[in-house]
C-alpha cells in the first residue's frame, strides 16, 4: 500500500507479477543498473522479510542448473515464497547483530557470499550504518568475498556521508541509489558498493 493507504503503482504491479512485496522493485532497479546478482551468485539478504528481495535475488541467479545460493535472514520467520523462489533459497529466523560472524559464513558452502543484501532500517534494528558496514560484512570475519557486492540500506543524513567515506577506498566502485519505488515522505537510500577489494576472503 502507499503512505496514504491506497494501493500505489508498485503495490498494484508486485500484485500482479507474484511479488509479496513491492520493494522488489527496489532490487530489481538495483540489478537493471549495476548487474550484482550474477548466476551462480551466494547472497545473504539481510532482513529479509517478506521475501520479496528473496524472490528478485533467486531470479536474478537463473535456471536451477546455474547453481548459486540465497540466504534470508530476519527477526521474523519467513516462509520461503512458492513463486519466483525454489530451492536454492532458505531462510534463518535471528537476529543478525546478535549471530556470531563465523556462523553466518557457514551459511555458505564457500564460507562467504559473494553478494551481501541489507534493506534492514537502522533506526528499527539499531544497527548504525557504520556498525553494519565494518563489524557485519567487511572487518577480518566479515562474511562478504572478495570481489563481492553489498548494498546497505541508509537514512540520508551524515551517515550516508560517513559509510560513503568508509567503503569507497575498499571497494572498485560505490554509489548511492534513490529507487523509483521509494515512497516519497521515506529518507532511505541505498549504498551500492561493487568489487570487495581488501580484506578479502579467498
Ligand atoms: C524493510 S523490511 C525488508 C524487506 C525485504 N527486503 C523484502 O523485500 O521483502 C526490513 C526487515 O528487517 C528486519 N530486521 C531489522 N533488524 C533486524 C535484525 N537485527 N536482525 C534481523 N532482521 C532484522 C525486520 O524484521 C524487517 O522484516
Amino acid at each position: 500500500m502507499s503512505g496514504a493507504g491506497k494501493p500505489d503503482f508498485f503495490y498494484r504491479e508486485a500484485q500482479r507479477l507474484g511479488y509479496v512485496a513491492r520493494s522488489a522493485f527496489k532490487l530489481l532497479q538495483m540489478q537493471k543498473q549495476y548487474k550484482l546478482i550474477t548466476p551462480g551468485s551466494s547472497v545473504l539478504d539481510l532482513g529479509c522479510a517478506p521475501g520479496a528481495w528473496l524472490q528478485v535475488a533467486c531470479q536474478s541467479l537463473g535456471p536451477l542448473k546455474n547453481g548459486g545460493l540465497v540466504v534470508g535472514i530476519d527477526l521474523k520467520k519467513v516462509k520461503v515464497p512458492a513463486e519466483h523462489c525454489d530451492s536454492r533459497v532458505q531462510t534463518v529466523c535471528a537476529d543478525v547483530m546478535k549471530l556470531p560472524r563465523a556462523h553466518v559464513r557457514e551459511l555458505s558452502p564457500q564460507k562467504g557470499f559473494s553478494v551481501v543484501l541489507s534493506d534492514m532500517c537502522p533506526l528499527v534494528s539499531g544497527i548504525s550504518s557504520k556498525d553494519a558496514a565494518l563489524s557485519l560484512e567487511l572487518d577480518d570475519n566479515g562474511v562478504l568475498r572478495r570481489g563481492g557486492n553489498l548494498v546497505i540500506k541508509l537514512l540520508e543524513s551524515e551517515d550516508v556521508q560517513e559509510i560513503n567515506k568508509i567503503c569507497k577506498p575498499l571497494f572498485r566502485k560505490a554509489s548511492l541509489l534513490r529507487p523509483k519505488a521509494t515512497r516519497s515522505s521515506s529518507r532511505e537510500i541505498y549504498l551500492i558498493c561493487q568489487g570487495l577489494q581488501s580484506q578479502a576472503k579467498t
